[in-house]
């Protein structure tokens, strides 16, 4: 095991330049570091050496069919991996980024075969972060970065949660505080004449269809039947150290189920709005903020705070899927050993 190096960093680029140019050589020499984005903290290495990027499968312990997102700091670096674009990538790209959303595009072949997992397309991203943007400019190639927490865990929004997954396992992290968005980049199919959103993320469908009007979702999205076209979102994800119930309906319901199972013994760990919360008074509660924006910035450490020594299971309320609730229900339900809708 190697020691994994830990930079602290301010979100002031002039404070970090010398600590984020030894993340950078590192980068460039072939390891991997871990830094924070505005979603989630990311796994770098750089997207354009095959060896380097299987470290990053082999610390995640991450299905080797499943491609990576590589980031880049500007539009023109991006068009380096790419082939030639249609032009409501351009709107799109004029509108949203630097910021939460990935382009999946035909790859030109820059990135390496184990980034894009053999497919045809490259995930490409411009993260509107600080650090992250500082680090990309310094290293000066792409970098290939998955959510920087053990496969099948929830992603990572602080740099102590990535250090619980993967200290030992990776060269460096550079710690930049918590993250903004909380939930991953929207992952948007942009090989068709309509735009399909393959993940709900950061940027919504209705911030995409303003820009581009039409916009289609994968049907995997809607029905579990379907195979999803981004292979990441057919695996396990985010899962707690427990079993996690999701429950649809009113306050009553919550409390009833709660009331059910606490009679039976177990020990119960809410993760509900602050206002829900208000309303229950239960001891051992979580309250992920009001607005659908704050649970989205705290579910993943809502997540990861309950652990097998405190509670049995966890009782989740399930949110509005409007705006980015529905990035947050889409992890809920991936997330859930149970749901339980409306009936
Ligand atoms: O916000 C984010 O997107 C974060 C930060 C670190 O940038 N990254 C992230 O990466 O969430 P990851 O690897 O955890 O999720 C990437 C998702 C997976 O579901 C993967 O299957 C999909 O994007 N994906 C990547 N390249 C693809 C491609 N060429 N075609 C279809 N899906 C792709
Ligand atoms: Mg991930």
């Amino acid at each position: 095991m190697t020691e994994t190096i830990r930079w602290n960093v301010t979100n002031n680029k002039i404070n970090n330049t010398e600590l984020i140019e030894e993340a950078a050589q590192l980068l460039r020499a072939g390891s991997t570091v871990a830094f924070p984005t505005e979603t989630v903290y990311g796994l770098g290495a750089d997207a354009t050496n095959e060896a380097a990027v299987a470290k990053i499968f082999q610390a995640k312990g991450r299905p080797q069919d499943n491609p990576l997102i590589a980031h880049v700091a500007t539009k023109k670096q991006l068009m380096q991996l790419v082939e030639q674009i249609p032009g409501y990538v351009d709107k799109l790209l004029d509108q949203f980024t630097p910021g939460p959303i990935t382009f999946v595009l035909p790859s030109n072949g820059t990135c390496a075969e184990n980034v894009t997992a053999g497919l045809s397309t490259v995930g490409v991203r411009i993260p509107d972060h600080p650090v992250a943007q500082q680090l990309l400019i310094m290293c000066d190639i792409p970098i290939a970065a998955p959510s920087a927490n053990l496969s099948g865990k929830p992603s990572p929004t602080t740099a102590s949660h990535v250090w619980d997954d993967l200290n030992g396992k990776i060269a460096g992290l550079v710690d930049g505080g918590s993250t903004g968005v909380g939930v991953e980049s929207t992952v948007v199919d942009c090989t068709q004449e309509i735009p399909i959103i393959l993940r709900p993320g950061g940027v919504t469908k209705e911030q995409l269809e303003q820009v581009v009007g039409h916009v289609m979702v994968d049907p995997a999205l809607v029905n579990e039947q379907e195979k999803p076209k981004a292979p990441g979102m057919k695996y396990t994800h985010y899962a707690p150290e427990v079993p996690l119930w999701v429950i649809a309906g009113s306050v009553d319901k919550l409390k009833n189920i709660m009331t059910r199972e606490i009679s039976t013994g177990k020990r119960i760990g809410l993760l509900v709005s602050t206002n829900t919360a208000k309303q229950l008074e239960f001891e051992q509660t979580i309250s992920l903020g009001n607005t659908l924006q704050e649970i989205a910035a705290n579910l993943y450490d809502g997540l990861r705070k309950y652990k097998q020594s405190d509670v049995d299971l966890i009782i989740c309320e399930a949110f509005p899927e409007v705006g980015i609730g529905q990035a947050v229900m889409n992890r809920l339900r991936k997330a859930a050993t149970r749901y339980m809708d409306e009936q």
